[in-house]
């Protein structure tokens, strides 16, 4: 949600923060722009509405500098237009700033500011910093940046450029990531590593209430208070080509065809054939504990939460432990009871969603043990838990999540497994469910060869009205993964049910306008499933069955290969991201980035 690049080097600024903020802009793309300090003082500022593309083609050829800053927006306070893009100014055009995050008390700062005389240029929260920086008489430029921020309350990481102190950029974090990169003689900024990549491997990722200053040649950090604090640059996990299409013509394409070498990845050196379980290093709970565990809780937002769905079932079937998922956000906001038995595991791609940080920070404030199942390594989320399972997907930059919420699913196996062997879990089960972790990769490329099927079957369900998809038990999470899937990338309307709940009302939107999607896998529930086509078909209802044979009521069957019932959601769920993909391309949407969405929800 929203994205920052900074530079400071001997290199002309805007070519690089141009390049940052494309690779930025699967964060936030409604509108961008860019301020240089010009080589003879002052500040130069370009801004646009639309995406980066837009910016780049208003950029004047002579915009030269070797200090600027950049941002990429994904509008809340204010429409998206060029006034209220960033970098925001201050009244004497001296300071600029770029701000990812909500400010709580902006309009009564700005009403204060207003009362002063002030004249604000846009109707974003953010601007109230661009003034109250302007406006301190603080000796140094960071005293001015903390003066300001002690005024604030909400979220921000931010960067500040100040042409009375053209040397430096300075940048704090508070609830929004903020990365420094550390380059030969320069450096850079960044709210995500990925804006970095090409330039450097040596980053410093910032803790909440923490400052830095960066100059070409070097760089210090400090608290909002001023007291200083010990850095030590990490190394950038994933390759810069990881973050390349790759040959694709969508990020969305190219995630979804990685997804037998990702489920390869979180695999990897976890397997323990000797005793029938995974190691997990990082999940920092010994066997005495996790038998303790009475109860166990997840949570996430989005595609996160309904993998976090997914991982419940399987600790409930594997390790026979109650669990459940919950949006992270109803979670925060209805005062839980936090019980010190109940594990509470907090699921995120980015690590960064603010309503499942929020969350977490919540139960930590009340002594609950949290881990965290994430993407991003080192991310808010990994940082604030006690442990965890690390997806290892690789990064993911199509908004809509494909290879995550697959890695996911995986991990949660894993971590099911994990559990139930140190509880009850035999020797037996332990070996049958670590055989059908290992075919998975083998059986995910299986379902992808059969592309071209799908993409006929989407061209024949891409002008459905609305479509409904239904799952029982285990295929329940994986209809409404589904079904969030095709709205968020085609903008085709579509509901998930459990099956045994259509005929407690949602059976009356079907006609033949509305199509169903039926998760149907050859286990327990397959004769109830059955029934539940039956009383489709009875009502005109078209069908698509997904599922381990062809199902005679559908209209249409896709079937995937058989693994273990306990594993079989992660691969029915494969070919519906396909086919929603194929559905999105068919309507000529805007498939890596749909409009109104961001990757990370930064905000409340
Ligand atoms: C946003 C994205 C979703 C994602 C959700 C949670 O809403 O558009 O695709 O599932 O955030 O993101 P996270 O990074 O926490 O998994």
């Amino acid at each position: 949600m929203c994205g920052i690049v900074g530079y400071i080097g001997k290199r002309d600024a805007a070519p690089l923060l141009l390049e940052g903020l494309q690779r930025l802009e699967y964060r936030g793309y409604d509108s961008a722009g860019v301020a240089i300090s010009g080589k003879s003082g002052g500040l130069k500022t370009v801004k646009a509405k639309g995406r980066v593309r837009e910016l780049e083609s208003r950029v004047p050829k002579r915009f030269s500098g070797t200090t600027g800053i950049a941002h990429t927006r994904w509008a809340t306070h204010g429409a998206p237009s060029d006034d209220n893009a960033h970098p925001h100014l201050d009244a004497a055009g001296k300071v600029a700033v770029v701000h990812n995050g909500i400010i709580d008390n902006a309009a009564e700062l700005r009403a204060k500011l207003v009362a002063d005389g002030v004249e604000f240029a846009s109707e974003t929260d953010s601007e109230v910093l661009s003034h109250l920086i302007g406006r301190s008489t603080a000796e140094t430029l960071e005293a001015r940046v903390q003066q300001a921020l002690s005024r604030v309350e909400g979220t921000y990481g931010i960067a500040v450029l100040h042409a009375d102190f053209a040397d430096r950029i300075v940048v704090a974090r508070n609830g929004s990531p903020v990365v420094l990169g550390i380059g030969e003689n320069e450096m850079f900024v960044a709210s995500d590593v990925a804006a970095l990549v090409r330039h450097t491997r040596q980053v410093i990722t910032l803790d909440d209430g923490e400052m830095a200053t960066i100059k070409a040649g070097e760089y210090r950090t400090y608290t909002t208070e001023g007291s200083r604090t010990a850095a030590s640059p990490t190394t950038i996990e994933w390759e810069a080509e990881s973050y390349d299409m790759g040959g694709h013509d969508t990020y969305m394409h190219k995630e979804i065809c990685e997804q037998a070498d990702a489920v390869d990845r979180v695999l990897r050196g976890r397997i323990d054939d000797r005793f029938a379980t995974v190691h997990l290093g990082g999940l920092g709970i010994d066997a005495r504990e996790a038998r303790g565990v009475r109860r166990v809780k997840i949570l996430g937002c989005g595609s996160a939460y309904h993998a976090g769905q997914i991982g419940a079932q399987m600790i409930e079937e594997l390790a026979r432990i109650p669990a459940d998922a919950e949006p992270a956000s109803e979670f925060r906001y209805r005062n839980p009871v936090v019980d010190p038995d109940t594990l509470y595991i907090a699921v995120s791609q980015s690590g960064e969603t603010y309503d499942t940080l929020a969350a977490v920070q919540e139960l930590k404030r009340k002594g609950a043990r949290v881990l965290g199942v994430v993407n991003v390594v080192g991310s808010a989320i990994a940082r604030e838990t006690d442990g965890g399972v690390y997806v290892h997907a690789g990064p993911e930059v199509c908004v809509v999540s494909t290879k995550c919420f697959t890695n996911t699913a995986v991990a949660f196996a894993l971590l099911a497994l994990h559990l139930g062997r140190v509880r009850d879990l035999s020797v037996a089960d332990g070996k049958r469910i670590i055989a059908g972790l290992r075919k998975l990769p083998d059986q995910i490329s299986q379902i992808l060869r059969g592309e071209e099927e799908i993409k006929k079957l989407a061209a024949e369900y891409a002008d459905a009205k609305s479509m409904m998809f239904v799952g029982r038990v285990r295929g329940y999470p994986v209809a409404r993964e589904a079904s969030l899937k095709l709205k968020e990338v085609s903008y085709v309307h579509a509901e998930a049910y459990p099956a045994s709940e259509l005929k407690h009302g949602p059976l009356a939107l079907i006609e033949p306008e509305v199509p169903s999607v039926a998760i149907v896998p050859d286990d327990e529930l397959l004769e109830k499933n059955r029934a539940t086509l039956e009383e489709i078909k009875a009502r005109s209802g078209r069908i698509l069955a997904v599922g381990h044979q062809e199902q005679e009521v559908a209209d249409h069957t896709i079937v995937v290969p058989r693994n273990e019932p306990e594993l079989d959601p992660i691969l029915l769920g494969i070919p519906l991201q396909l086919l929603a993909y194929h559905a999105a391309l068919a309507l000529g949407r805007d498939i890596d980035k749909p409009r109104n969405l961001a990757k990370s929800v930064t905000v409340e």
